[in-house]
This record gives C-alpha cells, sequence and structure tokens, in this order.
C-alpha cells in the first residue's frame, strides 16, 4: 500500500510518541530516565474502585451493555454533574459513556461538524483535539495564546475569527499544555457569542480535578441552563481517578437529533464501554472521593519543586500552572545558543537522549514553536530527582 493515498496518511502519529521512544531507548541503553514527557497519573486507584473492578469480573459483568453506557453509571454521572458542576440534565439518557475523553470528543466532533466547518480551538492546545477535527474533515481555527496575557483564551481574539463557517467554539479548561483556568467573565462571554450566533460549545473538562487554590473549576454548562442543547460538556475518568488505563469519560448532549447521531457513532466505534470499566467507574463516582484531593495535594507539591527548579535559569520562562499537571515554558534564542541545539524540538529530542522527558512546543500548534512542556503526573520522587538534572542540564553549557 502506498503512503498518501488515505486521508488519514495527512495526520502525524505525534510527537510525544517520538519523545516517548526516544526516553525508552535511552533507558534500554541503562540511562536513568525522568518521564516528564507524559501525561499519565502514576496513582494507583482508591481502594474501594479496585474492589470494584474485582467485583465486577468475580460476578461476571463481562458482557455485552448498553451502548451508551449502564443506566447505574449514567444515573450517577447525571447526579455529579447536577450536584458538582452545576450541570442540570433532563434525564440521565443526556450521559454518554465514552471510551476515554478522547472519544468523547471524537464523537463530539464526528456528530457535529461536517466538511469546511470551522472550529475556534486555542493554540497551543493537546493536539488529538484538532486532529480529531480534521478526522471530521472539519478546520480547526487557531486562536494563539500568549505569555502576555497568561495564556488566557481571549474572547476577543475568538470573537475575530469567527465566520459564517463556524460551527463551534472548543474550549478546555484546565487547559493542557499551558495549565491556564479560565475565569467565569469569558466562559460567559464564549456563552455570548456562541448565542449570538447559534454556536456550539464544546467543553473539554478532563482535569477538572486538578486544580490549585485559589483556583476553581467552573463548567461552563453550569452558567447557560438555557443554552444547554448547544453545549457539550466532556470529563473524563481518567485524571480525576488515576483510570487512564481503563478508558472512561463521558460527554453530555441534550438536543435529540445529536443524542441520536451519539448512538449511532457509538455503535459504529465501540458499542459500549467495556462493561468492567463501567462498574469500577460507579464505584469511583459515587464512593469515597478523598482520593482526588490527595492526588491533588501531591501535585501541588510536584508543581512548586518543578517551577522552583525552572525558575531563574537564563532563557526559559517557565509559567506557574493554575490547574492541569503540565508546567509550559517559553524559550528564548539564547537558551538555544547557550546548549547548542537549534530549536525547541532539537532541544527536547537532546533531552530525550540523556534520559529527560519532555514535549516540544510544535507538539501542541503553529504557534508556540519556541515553548517546551514538562510533565509532573509521575512520581514525586521522580518530579524531585528530575527536576534537580533538568535544572542542571538547562542552566549549563552545550548539551551536544
Ligand atoms: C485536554 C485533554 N482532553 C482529553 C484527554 C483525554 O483523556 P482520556 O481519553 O484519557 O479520558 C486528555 C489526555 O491527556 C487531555 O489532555
Amino acid at each position: 500500500m502506498q503512503h498518501g493515498t488515505h486521508f488519514l496518511d495527512s495526520l502525524s502519529l505525534g510527537k510525544i510518541v517520538q519523545i516517548r521512544e526516544r526516553i525508552l531507548k535511552a533507558q534500554a541503553e541503562g540511562k536513568k530516565v525522568f518521564r516528564f514527557e507524559s501525561g499519565d497519573p502514576n496513582f494507583g486507584l482508591a481502594p474501594h474502585v479496585t474492589a470494584a473492578l474485582k467485583k465486577a469480573a468475580d460476578e461476571e459483568k463481562t458482557h455485552y451493555i448498553p451502548n451508551a453506557g449502564i443506566p447505574e453509571l449514567r444515573k450517577a454521572l447525571k447526579n455529579k454533574l447536577a450536584t458538582k458542576n452545576n450541570i442540570e440534565l433532563p434525564s440521565f439518557e443526556n450521559v454518554f459513556v465514552t471510551n476515554g475523553a478522547m472519544h468523547a470528543l471524537f464523537c463530539a466532533f464526528q456528530c457535529l461538524v461536517q466538511a469546511g466547518d470551522e472550529v475556534i480551538v486555542p493554540d497551543p492546545m493537546w493536539t488529538e483535539v484538532v486532529e480529531n477535527i480534521k478526522v471530521a474533515r472539519g478546520v480547526p481555527v487557531a486562536v494563539p495564546l500568549r505569555e502576555e496575557t497568561g495564556f488566557q483564551y481571549l474572547p476577543q481574539e475568538i470573537e475575530k475569527r469567527l465566520t459564517s463557517k463556524t460551527k463551534a467554539i472548543f474550549l478546555n479548561t484546565p487547559h493542557n499544555p499551558t495549565g491556564a483556568v479560565l475565569p467565569k467573565a469569558t466562559l460567559l462571554e464564549i456563552i455570548r457569542m456562541a448565542k449570538e450566533r447559534d454556536l456550539w460549545i464544546i467543553s473539554d473538562e478532563a482535569y477538572e480535578d486538578v486544580i490549585f487554590a485559589p483556583n476553581k473549576h467552573i463548567s461552563i454548562g453550569s452558567l447557560a441552563p438555557d443554552y444547554q442543547h448547544k453545549i457539550v460538556s466532556i470529563f473524563s475518568f481518567s485524571k480525576s481517578h488515576a483510570m487512564s488505563g481503563l478508558r472512561t469519560g463521558y460527554l453530555t448532549a441534550v438536543d435529540p437529533v445529536l443524542m441520536e447521531r451519539l448512538h449511532k457513532i457509538m455503535r459504529c466505534s465501540i458499542n459500549g464501554v467495556n462493561s468492567v470499566a463501567q462498574w469500577t467507574a460507579l464505584a469511583a463516582v459515587e464512593g469515597d472521593q478523598s482520593n482526588i484531593g490527595r492526588m491533588l495535594g501531591e501535585y501541588q507539591q510536584r508543581r512548586d519543586i518543578m517551577i522552583e527548579a525552572l525558575t531563574g535559569i537564563q532563557g526559559i520562562t517557565p509559567f506557574v500552572p493554575q490547574g492541569s499537571f503540565f508546567v509550559w515554558a517559553t524559550l528564548q534564542p539564547s537558551i538555544y545558543k547557550r546548549l547548542n541545539v537549534k530549536d525547541a524540538d532539537e532541544l527536547s529530542n537532546t533531552l530525550a537522549g540523556l534520559g529527560m522527558g519532555s514535549s516540544p512546543g510544535d507538539a501542541f500548534g503553529a504557534t508556540c514553536a519556541d515553548s517546551i512542556r514538562f510533565s509532573f503526573s509521575c512520581s514525586t520522587q521522580m518530579v524531585k530527582e528530575g527536576s534537580v538534572v533538568l535544572r542542571q542540564l538547562l542552566s549549563g553549557g552545550p548539551l551536544r
């Protein structure tokens, strides 16, 4: 088969995957590695959640389940959305259980976007969002996020890019990769613009629970009960409950046509999320929530360690994340010169060869090539040790 003969050949496999491969190679060569490229919580499940997983297997809850999720979980999620997110849905049938937030994004774009439709997205952005818009044959329209304005998704910048082809405004708060959190005023402005032009709002809230005081997570769906029919709110068990491998997420949908399309795309893509994972998720959402706070406490500690390590180095400016588990740092030409690398891409690759994980800015969009992302979702011990090494590497002389 010839490469380039199919639409999917135009999508990349993702730069972070390439970096990960280099890290694993360095590890195989006996180097100590620091997994700062990866965004996977290192925590185990809360004990009652593990118990539910085992119980589901023991009770042979291993058969086909309803396409949009088991009713028990959908009902619990409707309740969680009402009490925690202030999103009131008419019925549990407005919650669709997906194979992670990733699959929720895939389904949302497949159901709402057609060839040529434009979707407003922040730039930088976790790339899978943009790729999923393209898979739906839509056109992502980037709104650059700037260091000077705290990487905020500015309503006036969004508004400038709205055209007759705009179908939806996508937002992500807390944001991957910058860690910026959107305030209520921005969310209200997005609602105003969407209402004026009858646009969809697609809100990715995968990091709702990884948010540092005094910041607070506000779900856009809670601010516009009268516009719920045009809002798709997306959540994940991956970060909130460290269940990334169990691939469980969910989205909200109120519009009957959207609901029907979702049933169709889900039937054709997964025909229901893994039954054991759903029973596990039910325990996670209904049981003791103290694990969320415990993990957050550790994330905060790791964030502070990493920020301290990256502060005061010539040519690199870290942004203190308000949420998520990433440090996004801006690079100046002086650091490339001192470290003898051409650009952020080469810096990230060189660091990977030394066992230090990171993700280069251009993995997240066209406007942020002079940036780099470090993740602190690996163990606190690894963050402690790795931050010392990272500071040495970035503040010293040529890396090559
Ligand atoms: C912004 C954002 N949204 C969604 C996801 C997808 O999460 P999952 O598919 O594991 O639920 C991620 C994962 O890294 C993410 O960073």
